[in-house]
């Protein structure tokens, strides 16, 4: 089936970020978020980026109104009756994704694939929420959405070939590299990605080093555009938390166990960049 018109849950870091991408390589988008308080918020947030590359005279101006025409926003996921492909980034609570993806299930015509951008959550528990479990798959962005080039499409062991291809030629579609995973916990990227994070923490709880030594180790040493610390702030210290508490959840393996000073940051409300602290200050 042709994808003409693309769905998004959420319009967050993530949300927001995979509508923009969408309604720029020519898909017209609905984007829905729980009110109109969030969802103002997430569409002037794609503004302003939209607005910000043609200041940097990478986007011509009537470019970005004909994108900006292509985006929709709504409260109300009965909008997603007429979409071709939904993929859905709210917040990652497992049974908050099970309701919605039964909602959509409800909405959407049987045909079309629900994906969602899970980073950590069993899709397959996802899937059997709904009643067409083979046309469930994740698609999991990287941040910035807009300008990572990757996509890692995660099958689970009810998801059709025919998803896979859909799901696929449309991440081609969007500019992206796709690598195929199936559904473990957090797939290939965080995988691999968590316990460097988790480590950097570990050494900068324990003092071994300060965080701009242990940053600097990373950029320099590895050639990462980010150290691990700076990273997590870009991330979202309670997103990481989330993904390394669910890893834990299903692995039982002590390298995914969070650290204490992880877990204190985000009770303090010291999540990152997005709250103005974490390991560093962005006041
Ligand atoms: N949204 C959209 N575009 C953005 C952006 C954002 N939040 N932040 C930066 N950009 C764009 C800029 O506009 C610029 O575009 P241009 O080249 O067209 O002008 C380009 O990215 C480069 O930005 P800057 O020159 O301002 O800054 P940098 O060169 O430092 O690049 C970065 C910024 C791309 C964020 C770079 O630092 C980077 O690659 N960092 C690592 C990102 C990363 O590892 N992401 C993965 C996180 S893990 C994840 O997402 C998985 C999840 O499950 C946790």
């Amino acid at each position: 089936m042709e994808i003409k018109k693309v769905g998004v849950v959420g319009c967050g870091l993530m949300g927001g970020g995979i509508a923009q991408t969408c309604a720029q390589s020519g898909y017209q988008v609905t984007v829905s978020e729980i009110n109109d308080d969030l969802l103002s918020k997430g569409l002037a947030a794609i503004r302003k980026r939209l607005a910000k590359s043609v200041e940097k005279g990478k986007l011509a101006k009537e470019e970005e109104e004909s994108i900006a025409g292509r985006l929709k926003g709504t409260t109300n996921t009965g909008d997603f009756a007429d979409c071709d492909i939904v993929v859905e980034a709210a917040v990652e609570n497992l049974e908050l994704k099970k309701k919605i993806f039964a909602d959509i299930d409800g909405i959407c015509r049987p045909g079309i694939v629900l994906a969602t951008n899970t980073s950590c959550l069993s899709i397959t528990e996802i899937a059997v929420a709904t009643k067409r479990p083979d046309k469930v798959i994740g698609t999991h962005f990287f941040n910035p959405v807009p300008v990572m080039k990757l996509l890692e499409v995660v099958t689970t062991i009810v998801s059709s070939q025919v998803t896979l291809d859909t799901v696929k030629a449309f991440g081609e579609s969007l500019g992206k590299n796709v690598i195929v995973a199936k559904d473990t916990p957090a797939f290939i990227v965080n995988r691999i990605l968590t316990p460097m994070m988790l480590e950097a923490i570990r050494l900068y709880e324990a003092g071994v080093a300060t965080r701009e030594d242990i940053d600097t180790g990373i950029t320099l040493g590895l050639n990462h555009p980010m150290g691990p610390l700076t990273l997590a702030d870009f991330v979202g210290l309670d997103t990481m938390y989330f993904i390394t508490e669910a890893m834990y959840e299903e692995t039982k393996d002590p390298k995914f166990a969070a650290p204490l000073l992880l877990r204190r940051m985000v009770k303090a409300g010291h999540l990152g960049r997005k709250t103005g602290k974490g390991f560093y200050d962005y006041q």
